[in-house]
């Protein structure tokens, strides 16, 4: 009997460690998350039952039950390094060179590697089960942090396979993923718990944590990049082989790793890296080029505190420290009232910034950002910078909360906060010159009436100067109303009146979408311009006529509506009819102009001539319906670039699957 639970606890731990070994170690995942709970509920109860038969290396044994009294100083056997820099090409090929002719060789082959941002963390595993784990500290000495990478769940406690070396040492960076971050934050804000203001800072708390089980909380991720000291010859030839046979024992080893050959493929791998970045789940800084064959690297050795054989290759910071010189309210299109903070200027992701977005009220009293503050900026990929956290310690004394204004700064009118709604709103629409400069811009913009060579500025200026106060008054201007506007030569203003009068022949949906409708956005306008055919029918149809149409649910059915009612707005519509605004009239469609009629079509990943809308938009025109997944109803999935989860169920179903240059061709 007893000899039966016990294998059963074997078995269940053996199949524990190996699904968390395809998740982790190998990213394909064989269980659900729910099963793999459930199994381990299964084992714990086991466990308790007979305590004889617990196994440092179960899955339950990665938490302790108390916190400790603080972290021993652990030495490292061989010193943990750091690595040079270089931050342009010509530095690379630099690096390059000066290798080429320590070494005398033609050409050098490099691992290239994604630079992690977290820490750096050295674990030791004895007889294959894992014994210690420290922190880099200052290279030579670090803190014995055994009982919290013990709960990270990527890190095996018993290695896998055979002829593992009595000892061996492990490198590695411990991150935490963004979602991870972002979820962390999140419930902590809730609790009125601390908030970390990046990934490494969490992951570098979560470590630093004197109760394990705290940490054990902590999504943490570990890749090895690196062997410490270990108590046998190895004979592999290569720094990749020697990761992929650690990879091989069960610890996690970073899939962008790739082989590349001299500072070439060096600068490509950094171009293609930069380019995955803003969709890794994970931060790094830079990569890291290391030259690939072990005999060459023990060849070049090393400089005090770096190996002469690798160098890191910084991206421009996506984060920096600034402070904040003054906080403005800015009025959108919609009359959103969105606080922005002003910047000393500062470098971050290698554009200067000196404006970032405080989002809404809320936002900036839950992170209490004042005037004077020293904060964190962030500025990822495309996405407009904001403040992610207040350094608390720097913050002058005499500094106030920001208070919002009550009245719109732009022309005084009371704000609002609509029901359900975050953000305070100026309620004057257009008769708030902040408003109509913005729906003027919107009506002249590229996806609307496409107004060539009417700029934000030259809108703003017009606005001003009181020359325009609705998109129909642009059709009104002459030459000399342009050329008494300042920096306006005889040129510019014909070329602009040219194309205003160009603009005056659109299309419906072009026509629908410049007016600014709140949640009408090019999709949206598209599917009013096909179904309804005319501006008149739209202002006529009811609410419920309206949500009828396919993708029009109540919220901007009641938007319409709310457009339509109000009479400012039906006066400057009919001012643009009088001006002559024509469109080609919808044709009613016929079996021939709309192909795809009845189909229930799908979009998943990422198209590169279409925005998710524009897609949308000519597959409704075409006369199909899209849908958001993939089900048996589904007729055609059109997979773009990195499609997951949907392309795979599709395939399982049988759906008929098109790429990008099908929707294209249409
Ligand atoms: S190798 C002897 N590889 O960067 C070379 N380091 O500036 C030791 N890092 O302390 C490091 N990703 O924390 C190496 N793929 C990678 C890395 C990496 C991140 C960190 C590591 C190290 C620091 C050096």
């Amino acid at each position: 009997m007893s000899e039966d639970i016990k294998k059963t606890i074997e078995e269940l731990r053996s199949q524990l460690n190996d699904y968390a070994y395809h998740y982790y170690v190998l990213d394909e995942p064989v269980i659900s998350d729910v099963q793999y709970d459930k199994l381990y509920q299964q084992l714990l109860e086991l466990e308790k039952n007979y305590p004889e038969f617990i196994s440092s290396d179960s899955p339950t044994q990665r938490v302790g039950d108390k916190p400790l009294d603080g972290f021993k100083q652990i030495k490292h056997e061989a010193p943990m390094l750091s690595l040079g820099n270089v931050f342009t090409e010509t530095e690379l090929i630099e690096f390059d060179n000066r290798l080429m002719d320590l070494v005398q060789v033609g050409e050098i082959e490099y691992s290239a590697e994604p630079k992690l941002d977290g820490l750096a963390v050295s674990i030791v595993y004895e007889k294959g089960k894992l014994k210690q784990a420290a922190t880099r500290g200052d290279g030579n000495v670090g803190e014995d942090i055994t009982a919290n990478v013990k709960t990270i769940k990527a890190i095996p406690l018993l290695l896998r396979g055979n002829n593992i070396p009595d000892k061996l040492e492990v490198r590695g960076e411990v991150i935490m993923t963004r979602s991870g971050f972002n979820e962390y934050n999140r419930q902590a804000e809730l609790l009125g718990e601390k908030t970390f203001a990046n990934p490494r800072n969490a992951a570098a708390g979560s470590l630093r944590q004197l109760d394990p089980r705290k940490t054990a909380k902590r999504p943490l991720m570990f890749y090895a990049y690196s062997l410490g000291v270990v108590s046998q010859e190895l004979n592999f030839e290569s720094h990749i082989e020697t990761l992929e046979w650690v990879k091989s024992l069960g610890i996690p080893v970073n899939n962008l790793n790739q082989t590349v050959m001299s500072a070439k493929g060096c600068q490509q791998f950094y171009q293609m890296v930069g380019e995955k970045r803003p969709s890794l789940n994970y931060d790094i800084d830079g990569v890291v080029y290391k030259v690939n064959n072990l005999q060459l690297q023990k060849k070049l050795g090393f400089v005090t505190k770096s190996p002469r054989w690798a160098t890191a290759h910084k991206f421009p910071a996506e984060e920096a420290t600034t402070v904040i010189e003054n906080i403005e309210v800015q009025v959108g299109r919609t009359g959103s009232i969105t606080p922005v903070a002003r910047l000393q200027p500062v470098v971050v992701g290698g554009v200067t910034v000196t404006n970032a977005t405080l989002h809404n009220e809320d936002e900036i009293r839950r992170k209490d950002v004042r005037v004077g503050d020293t904060v964190f900026v962030r500025r990822a990929g495309d996405v407009i910078p904001e403040v992610v956290k207040v350094v608390l310690q720097k913050r002058p004394e005499n500094s106030q909360p920001f208070i919002m204004p009550i009245h719109c700064p732009v022309c005084e009118t009371l704000l609002v906060k609509l029901e359900g709604e975050a953000v305070l709103r100026c309620p004057a629409g257009l008769y708030c010159d902040a408003q109509r400069k913005e729906a003027i811009k919107h009506f002249a913009s590229r996806k609307a009436l496409d107004i060539e060579g009417l700029g934000d500025k030259l809108v703003e200026l017009m606005v001003d100067e009181g020359l325009i106060k609705t998109p129909a008054d642009l059709f009104h201007l002459n030459q000399q109303d342009l050329i008494n506007l300042e920096r306006m030569a005889e040129k510019s203003a014909n070329n602009l009146l040219q194309s205003i009068e160009s603009s005056k022949h659109t299309q419906l949906d072009k026509f629908i979408y410049a007016l600014g409708i709140r949640e009408v956005g090019e999709a949206t306008a598209m599917t009013l311009a096909n179904q309804l055919k005319s501006v008149e029918a739209i202002e006529d149809s009811t609410a419920e006529q309206l949500e009828e149409l396919p993708d029009i649910g109540p919220i901007v059915a009641k938007r319409i509506r709310q457009f339509f009612a109000d009479k400012h707005n039906l006066k400057v519509i009919q001012q643009l009819l009088d001006a002559d605004i024509t469109w080609d009239k919808i044709e009613t469609p016929t079996a021939d102009s709309q192909p795809l009629l009845g189909k229930t079509i799908v979009l998943t990943g990422s198209l590169s001539q279409f925005t998710r809308a524009t897609a949308k938009a000519k597959l409704i025109k075409l006369g199909a319906k899209v849908a958001g997944s993939v089900s048996k109803n589904t007729d055609i999935l059109v997979a773009g670039e990195n499609a997951g989860s949907k392309l795979t169920k599709a395939e399982k179903l049988g759906v008929e699957v098109r790429d990008e240059d099908w929707l294209l061709g249409l």
